[in-house]
């Protein structure tokens, strides 16, 4: 494998060449937040949370799909890179459900991470939200689309990984969201509850049936017999 000749942030570096500038930057202990980023996964270049600015292009590069090339100057951490990236996650925020004190998820949210991570204290694009649906008719997984970031992972992992493709995206533009065709239940299409999806979701989109969750069902199901 040849090399290529970079420079990341003003430091000059002898990489691979089939490499990404994210691969790159990281291989070189050099830190880029990613958010739908999977590594051979899902490598899609979708939420724009690890771009970095390259001398020569106009608009920003996401990094997780850029290929290095010889002579490339990169850098991943100057004033307006740190803004594009905080501006991506506060326009994330601000169409996702932030009750994070009763999410499953709190503290172990990558959502969650990167917002204390860019000091990100007030929402300023505070507007209309996506009407969300809520699933969990199935035994063992929950779906909550008021969470789900549009990252593509658990669409990926359920399509190309287990090889089941029950999880997809539906509609388009502000309507888009992720789940069976037709918005049909988990319980009622093929999934083989492999768990891939809650497992690659980086927030609480898609979340295991609780136990608690389970004995409440069962309890609900028993009074309406009595
Ligand atoms: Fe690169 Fe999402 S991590 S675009």
């Amino acid at each position: 494998m040849s090399n290529v000749s970079l420079s990341i942030n003003g430091i000059q570096y002898e990489v691979p060449s089939n490499l990404t500038v994210l691969e790159a930057a990281r291989t070189v202990g050099i830190d880029i937040p990613t958010l739908c980023f999977l590594k051979d996964i899902n490598e899609v270049g979708a939420c724009r949370v690890c771009v970095v600015e390259v001398e020569g292009a106009r608009a920003l590069q996401a990094s997780c799909v850029l290929p290095v090339r010889d002579g490339m100057v990169v850098n991943t951490n100057n004033t307006r890179v740190r803004k594009a990236r905080k501006n991506t996650v506060e326009l994330l925020l601000a169409n996702h459900n932030r009750e994070c004190t009763t999410c499953v998820r709190s503290k172990n949210c990558e959502l969650q991470s990167l917002s204390e991570e860019l000091s990100i204290r007030t929402i300023p694009f505070e507007g209309e939200k996506r009407i969300p649906s809520f699933d969990d008719l199935s035994p063992s997984i929950v779906r909550d689309s008021s969470k789900c970031i549009l990252c593509g992972r658990c669409v990926s992992a359920c399509k190309n990984v287990q090889g089941i493709g029950i999880l997809e995206f539906l509609n388009r533009g502000f309507k888009t969201t992720v789940g069976p065709a037709f918005e049909m239940s988990m319980r009622d299409v093929p999934c083989i509850y492999c768990g891939q999806c809650m497992v690659t979701c980086p927030v609480g989109a898609l979340t295991e049936k609780s136990a608690i969750h389970k004995v409440w069902e069962v309890l609900e199901d028993k009074s309406k017999h009595v």
